[in-house]
């Protein structure tokens, strides 16, 4: 689907999309559309019980005196509404209507709204953008799709008085997306066609926007010490990666302390020797989502050439049983010299992770780490699917990301951390164990093994386990691979470190 922006005008053939402000209150263009199509917009609301509320749609089907196939009429609610996610949300509900009702062309004229904290032109930009959002889909094996099965939106205009400003106000919004729908495509890839190789053959594309990309072997890992990650890879017949992916955005000091990205990519989760029940457990494709988000964020701010430093790190690994599998009761070294007691293997991404985090900080130097992992069940039953658990040894970090968070429309919610937690993870064997025994506080003594690993660096960690994917569509994420994480982070660094 083509997204374009024009000067406001009357369309003459498609869709017209014009608004109403609650109260039915019609915005200029909704009564200018009103008088050329001899005022088929006021028969209708006579005969229909629109108000103009938030998620109210109606639509005249090829009004007489004009050539359109359509006026649709949309709900705007109260002006105040109109925020940035407001106007986003209205862009995916229009294009799902759209598309519901088989319109190929349409043309959203675009008013200032009083009382709306944004101009026409930002508006028109964050239309677009929701439209967009809303128009991924992942449908590459279904080779047998009827055409009614197929979304008919081929071009979806924003109309507005500022074309220039509304075009220039988009353009990264557009890059983001790609980063987005990049994200939204190797979390729905199944495991046979994205495992570590192959995923880190795609981040390496991003070479092309100027990300700078090294990918670490085994061989390599083994060098660095990273036992725990290549004791959760041994399993598999498919061998583990690190990639390493940097973006040098930051206008002068190039060799400016960077920011950190991590993410836990385990393409596959069987849960190993300690394996998983096998019913849903076609889920675990999705276990890389950490890995899928930190990737297409580096695609977003390449893309959008954001001021800043960032490093991207992503462990990639599968998690089998097999006779190389490693067994509950291994001990492993991790690369920061602590040893690891792996009393259940299905505990993996904290294994992964954390000789991930040791590398980055002890290479980088960065000013903190955050990281994105699908890392516990638990975080699921405390916090359901409408946040992601925020875990923290920064404040500052952890307001910054939650403010971020309620901008993007990605919630977060803290959970705490401390000395009793950490203290269940204690281990009579070694070091620590990879588990508490018990189900109590699981996500938190997830994190409390993550923060072992931090170095006394500034750190947040998403446990995203209940949000990277969706049973159900919302206004600009369609159900399945929602990448979660990365609007979120994409906001994060704009708020707060470019320029
Ligand atoms: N990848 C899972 C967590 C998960 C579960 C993500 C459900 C998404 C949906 C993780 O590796 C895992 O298996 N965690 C275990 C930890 C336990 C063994 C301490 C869990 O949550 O059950
Ligand atoms: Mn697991
Ligand atoms: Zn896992």
């Amino acid at each position: 689907m083509k997204i374009a922006f024009a000067e406001l005008s009357l369309p003459k053939s498609g869709a017209v999309v014009v608004g109403a402000l609650d109260e039915r209150r019609l915005t200029a263009s909704a009564k200018a559309v009103d008088k050329a199509a001899g005022g088929a917009i006021t028969r209708a609301l006579k005969a229909s019980r629109f108000t103009g509320k938030k998620d109210e749609i109606l639509a005249i089907l090829a009004p007489a005196g004009t050539e359109l196939t359509r006026i649709v009429l949309i709900g705007l609610g109260k002006a105040a509404g109109l925020d940035t996610l407001g106007w986003q949300n209205l862009g995916g509900q229009i294009l799902q209507h759209l598309n519901g009702v088989g319109e190929t062309e349409a043309s959203v004229l675009l008013d200032p709204v009083q009382g709306s904290p944004l101009g026409a032109a930002e508006a028109a930009a964050q239309v677009g953008y929701g439209a967009r959002l809303r128009s991924y889909r992942f449908d590459k094996y279904r080779t047998k799709q009827k055409p009614e099965q197929k979304p008919t939106m081929a071009k979806f205009s924003l109309l507005s008085a500022e074309t220039t400003a509304a075009r220039r106000a988009f353009q990264p919004l557009d890059k983001i997306a790609d980063g987005i729908f990049l994200t939204r495509d190797l979390v729905s890839e199944p495991a046979n066609i994205i495992y570590p190789e192959t995923l880190a053959a795609q981040a390496a594309t991003l070479a092309a926007l100027g990300v700078e990309i090294e990918i670490l072997d085994e061989k390599k890992m083994r060098k660095l010490g990273m036992g725990s990650l290549l004791g959760v890879a041994q399993g598999s017949a498919r061998p583990p990666r690190l990639v390493v992916m940097q973006w040098k955005g930051a206008p002068k000091a190039k060799d400016q302390a960077p920011i950190a990205f991590l993410g836990k990519g385990v393409t596959f989760d069987t849960g190993g020797i300690s394996i998983k029940p096998s019913a849903g457990m076609e889920d675990m494709k999705w276990d890389m989502a950490g890995a899928g988000v930190v990737i297409g964020l580096m695609k977003a701010l390449a893309g959008r050439k954001a001021k800043v430093n960032a490093v991207g790190l992503v462990g990639l690994v599968e998690n089998m049983p097999s006779g190389t599998a490693q067994r509950p009761g291994d001990i492993v070294t991790s690369m920061s010299g602590q040893t690891i007691e792996v009393l259940n293997t299905d505990a993996e991404g904290r294994l992964v992770l954390c000789d991930v985090m040791w590398y980055c900080q002890d290479r980088f130097k960065p000013k903190f780490m955050v990281d994105l992992a699908t890392l516990t069940g638990a975080i699921i039953i405390s916090l359901g699917h409408e946040h992601a658990g925020l875990f923290a040894n920064n404040d500052e970090l952890a307001e910054r990301l939650t403010a971020a968070g309620k901008q993007a429309g990605e919630a977060l919610w803290r959970m705490p951390l401390g000395d009793a937690y950490d203290r269940m993870i204690d281990s009579d064997a070694a070091d620590m164990k990879n588990i508490a025994g018990g189900r109590d506080a699981g996500s938190i003594v997830a994190a409390q093994f993550l923060q072992r690993f931090t170095n006394g660096v500034p750190w947040a960690h998403l446990d995203i386990a209940g949000v990277a994917w969706s049973k159900k569509d919302t206004a600009t994420v369609p159900k399945g691979a929602t990448a979660f994480g990365l609007r979120l982070l994409d906001q994060f660094v704009a708020a707060n470190y470019e320029g």
